[in-house]
């Protein structure tokens, strides 16, 4: 195995090493669930005025990787500063959660 690929196993290690007391659901629902709803329909009255579309049922989010899921909530223009502001693995943890709600119906 190449020294680059140990390392970068070595770095995953450490990021789920130190997030992995951040809870997801407690974080998307202090930080996302205005928006996207509690459990990812969008019913809320932020949603309403943002056309917030709803994760819950969405392919395209369910098809992302954890890693995509994140940059794509990193990346949203129309995500606040709160949003962006949060750490690394609070992105993350919050990511993989709001894909379980894409994943469902
Ligand atoms: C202020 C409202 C708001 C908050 C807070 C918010 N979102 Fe969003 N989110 C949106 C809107 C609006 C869109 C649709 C953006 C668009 O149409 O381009 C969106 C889109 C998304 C998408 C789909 C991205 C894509 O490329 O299809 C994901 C995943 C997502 N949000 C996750 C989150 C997570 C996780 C959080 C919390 C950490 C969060 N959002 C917080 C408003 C919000």
């Amino acid at each position: 195995m190449s020294i680059p690929r140990m390392a970068a196993i070595a770095g995953l290690l450490l990021v789920s090493a130190s997030s992995a007391r951040a809870d997801g659901a407690a974080t998307f629902q202090a930080q996302c669930a205005k928006c996207h709803g509690e459990h990812g329909k969008s019913d809320t009255a932020i949603s309403a005025m943002m056309k917030v579309p709803a994760l819950a049922g969405d392919a395209k989010v369910a098809g992302m990787t954890d890693a995509q899921v994140a940059a794509a909530v990193k990346g949203n223009e129309k995500h606040p500063p709160t949003v962006k502001s949060l750490g690394d693995a609070e992105i993350a943890e919050a990511s993989t959660y709001a894909k379980g709600l894409a994943a469902a119906k």
